[in-house]
């Protein structure tokens, strides 16, 4: 009950300082734990120094403090009484990690494949509209950010940069997705369509989340009208095969909130899917990416050794990628926080994009396990068992530390672990 009372404290935002709940113990300010940053000598309307930015919650105090009242709220609201918005940030709470001594950490890899792409790191940065608002220019600071920290961008439809100016701004040979929206217009979507593959994007985010219509978003309701989206509403499962006759790009529905839905997307043939509750801003009390990774666990384990799994949603730490990336996330996507960091402009993005780097190598090394092919679904690492009682009301048989087939194994298994779990039939 007091936790509830401090979401409607920070939903109605009437303080930028909220003390949340007791139990919780934390000054919170934004929903975000308070970590000592001080603010005082800051200007306000202005971006302040980029060597304040130590955590990746800095950089939305950063933006907040920089940005026009209208362009934060922009960024920074979220469906309704933004039940989903705080639950993607506290989730985490929830969960604890095993960490295991005696191992050797000394030789560290952050190397990944996303659809078979090399990338630096397990996360990405998760298409946002408008990039604009923050810097001139816009998605430019993002694509060459992500270029040179070689991690994967997949940029909006709605970006403040058109489809070809954002592909200009690439590096040699730097792999990025787009995202995109069905429209009810045709026409425009198979020129943007034709438009991304002739541009080089390797792959589509096809974001499946918005029927017909955007979420009731009270923050930015106040500053402009939420209007039609243009999306079409008729989207169904003979609509999405149609549209998979449009391009030859490998297409991810993107905004799955449901195990049943990503058993579909496995059963259709689709090469992954991407878990996303679209951080809050579409349905408000959709369950968060942890709970659904659950579910899939619970009805559907199979479909892990069947498609690759993206998930976003309040990741803002390096024990969160960990978190998804051992609940059997491939990757990991950030949505907000690399456009407030791109009031900076690039410098901004790139040193976001170290901060998070520099984490998380720092918790895989005091985990036990520098190797993050060892974390991919490796649930040696969690014990979700307090989610599973509040989602489930049970625990299920996801095997954690606390059953006795982990103990007795080794820890940090890794792929190779993860298909000898399922040859086992220990993911039921
Ligand atoms: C300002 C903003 C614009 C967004 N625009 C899009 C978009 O155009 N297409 C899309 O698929 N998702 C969009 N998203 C959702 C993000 O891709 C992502 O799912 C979400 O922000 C992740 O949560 P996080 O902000 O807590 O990291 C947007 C999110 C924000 C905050």
């Amino acid at each position: 009950m007091r936790l509830l009372g401090s979401v409607a404290v920070l939903a109605l935002g009437l303080s930028s300082k909220v003390v949340y709940a007791a139990d919780v113990d934390q000054e919170l300010d934004e929903g975000i734990a308070d970590t000592g940053l001080d603010t005082g000598p800051w200007t306000a309307g202005e971006v302040p120094p980029i060597a304040d930015m130590i955590t990746v919650n800095d950089f939305q105090i950063a933006a907040k403090n920089a940005l026009a009242a209208k362009d934060y709220a922009y960024y920074r609201t979220a469906a309704l009484d933004e039940t989903t918005y705080i639950n993607n940030l506290i989730i985490w709470r929830k969960i604890r990690l095993n960490g295991f001594s005696f191992t050797d950490v000394s030789d560290l890899n952050m190397n990944t494949t996303i659809l078979g792409y090399p990338f630096s790191a397990p996360f990405f940065i998760a298409p946002a509209a408008s990039a604009g608002r923050a810097h001139p220019d816009a998605e430019a600071n993002l694509v060459r950010a992500a270029g040179k920290a070689g991690i994967l961008y997949t940029p909006s439809i709605s970006s403040t940069l058109d489809i070809e100016e954002i592909a200009a701004a690439a590096e040699d040979g730097q792999v990025m997705f787009h995202q995109e929206y069905i429209w009810a217009n045709e026409t425009r979507l198979r020129d943007e369509l034709s438009r991304m593959e002739a541009s080089g994007f390797k792959a589509l985010f096809l974001t499946v989340d918005n029927t017909g219509i955007n979420g009731v978003r009270d923050r930015s309701l106040r500053f402009s009208s939420g209007g039609e989206s243009a999306h079409s509403s008729t989207f169904t499962l003979d609509a999405l095969n149609r549209l998979r006759t449009l391009t030859d790009l490998p297409i991810v529905p993107k905004g799955v909130k449901t195990a049943h839905d990503v058993k579909l997307c496995a059963d259709l043939g689709f090469p992954a899917v991407y878990l996303s509750n679209h951080g809050g801003r579409q349905v408000d009390g959709v369950p968060t990416a942890a709970e659904i990774l659950l579910d899939v666990h619970r009805q559907y384990p199979e479909v892990f050794g069947q498609l690759e799994i993206y998930a976003d949603g309040g990741v803002r730490r390096g024990t969160h990628v960990l978190t998804l990336l051992a609940l059997g996330a491939r990757a990991v996507g950030l949505g907000r926080s690399p456009m407030y960091a791109n009031v900076f402009g690039e410098a901004g993005v790139s040193r976001l994009i170290d901060v998070l780097r520099q984490e998380l190598e720092t918790e895989m090394k005091l985990m036990g396990q520098a190797d993050i092919d060892r974390w991919h679904g490796n649930t040696t690492f969690l014990n979700t068992r307090q989610l599973e009682l509040e989602y489930f009301g049970a625990p299920l048989d996801v095997p954690t530390s606390s059953t006795p087939f982990v103990h007795s194994a080794p820890p940090g298994g890794g792929p190779g672990r993860r298909a000898a779990m399922f040859a086992e039939g220990d993911m039921s």
